[in-house]
């Protein structure tokens, strides 16, 4: 079994550079902010129960950058040693989470929007599911 060697201190909070106007404000994404060379995916959670728990895996390939478009939500992150929590309630704020790192999202509140661009195509063997199969793979 391959080993993902990625750690928390691998995810990055980033700002996203906006157009602030009187009539209101632009967010743009350009390439260049993504520390992932290229979006082949972008899909967004929203219409979600506060109570409700999505995530709950890990990646093999896919990096993915996620923005609370509305609303806010917590992710909390691990990688398989330490775990942390990040609040996202800013659509100029975005979280970049590398591959190789156990994602659970919760704490939605109403209206909240998640947007994701990840860098790779929906592919279900690129997921780990299993929380004891994700430590297995992180295991030194
Ligand atoms: P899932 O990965 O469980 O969502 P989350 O991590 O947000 O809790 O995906 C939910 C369902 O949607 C699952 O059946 C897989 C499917 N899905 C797609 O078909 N395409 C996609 O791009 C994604 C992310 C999920």
């Amino acid at each position: 079994m391959k080993k993902l060697k990625t750690t928390i201190k691998d995810i990055k909070e980033l700002k996203i550079p906006n157009v602030h106007e009187e009539r209101g404000k632009l967010a743009v994404i350009e390439k260049e902010i993504l520390p992932f060379p290229k979006i082949n995916r972008v899909y967004y959670l929203y219409d979600i129960p506060s109570d409700a728990f999505r995530g709950g895996h890990s990646h093999i390939k896919q990096e993915s950058f996620l923005i609370a478009l509305s609303g806010s939500f917590r992710v909390v992150l691990y990688d398989g040693f330490e775990k942390i929590t990040i609040l996202l309630n800013k659509p100029n704020k975005g979280l970049y989470i590398p591959k190789g790192i156990w994602r659970e999202i919760e704490d939605f509140s109403s209206g909240a929007v998640c947007l994701v661009l990840a860098s790779t195509f929906y592919e279900e063997k690129d997921y780990i599911r299993d929380y004891e199969e994700f430590k297995l793979f992180k295991s030194t």
